[in-house]
């Protein structure tokens, strides 16, 4: 079968693979990715690695989660992963979800990453609706999904016991019309 290949400007998204491993755990070596994910071991080890890769080889087979490295076209590493979670192919819908190794945030990268996986999520799987979350302090991430055309749906309050605090979860979500019309 022929490998599902993203293909952007900066970088390419494509599955996980086995040798992704030092990858990812280098990239992934900062508390404050841990601190804006839910359910992201820390401190981070090579085999939460192998299980995060092999999890999502899994998922993939069974198309409830789509995730890909995020490869730069220079460096030929993977230096963060962006993914479709929870699919719900019933309702068309899932959950875009992202992160990127700390040298290289605020050069645009997850925002072109979101935009190869958006339209994947529409053109090719044809969901409806992708939403997203973020903490309500984790103003990049907001930046990133209003960047993509997501409109703010909703504060949960203090619905998150992470890293021993409350915190408060926004909401967003995209209708396929919205992004496809951009
Ligand atoms: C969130 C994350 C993926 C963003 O990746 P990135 O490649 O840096 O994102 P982009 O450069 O495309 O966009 C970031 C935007 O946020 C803005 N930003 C960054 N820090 C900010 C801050 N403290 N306050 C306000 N805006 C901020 C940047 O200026 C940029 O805005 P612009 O598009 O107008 O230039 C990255 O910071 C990360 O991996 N964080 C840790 C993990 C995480 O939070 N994952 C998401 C969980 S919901």
């Amino acid at each position: 079968m022929k490998e599902l290949k993203l293909i952007g400007k900066r970088i390419t998204l494509r599955p996980l693979k086995s040798s992704d491993v030092k990858d990812i755990y280098l990239n992934i070596q900062n508390k404050k990715i841990a601190e804006n994910i839910l359910d992201m071991p820390w401190p981070y080890s090579i085999r939460d690695a192998q299980k995060f890769i092999k999890k999502m080889q899994k998922a993939r087979q069974k198309k409830s989660d789509f995730a890909f490295g995020i490869e730069s076209k220079t460096r030929k590493e993977v230096i963060g992963c962006i993914g479709l979670y929870k699919i719900n192919f019933k309702h068309k819908n899932g959950e875009l979800g992202y992160w990127l190794g700390p040298k290289y945030w605020n050069q645009g990268i997850m925002t072109e990453a979101g935009k190869l996986v958006l339209d994947f999520a529409f053109s090719k799987l044809k969901l409806h609706r992708v939403w997203g979350g973020a903490f309500s302090n984790n103003l990049a991430s907001q930046k990133v999904l209003k960047n993509l055309g997501f409109k703010k749906e909703g504060v949960f309050r203090q619905a998150f016991w992470h890293f021993d605090c409350w915190r408060d979860g926004i909401h967003y979500g995209l209708l396929s019309k919205e992004f496809l019309k951009k």
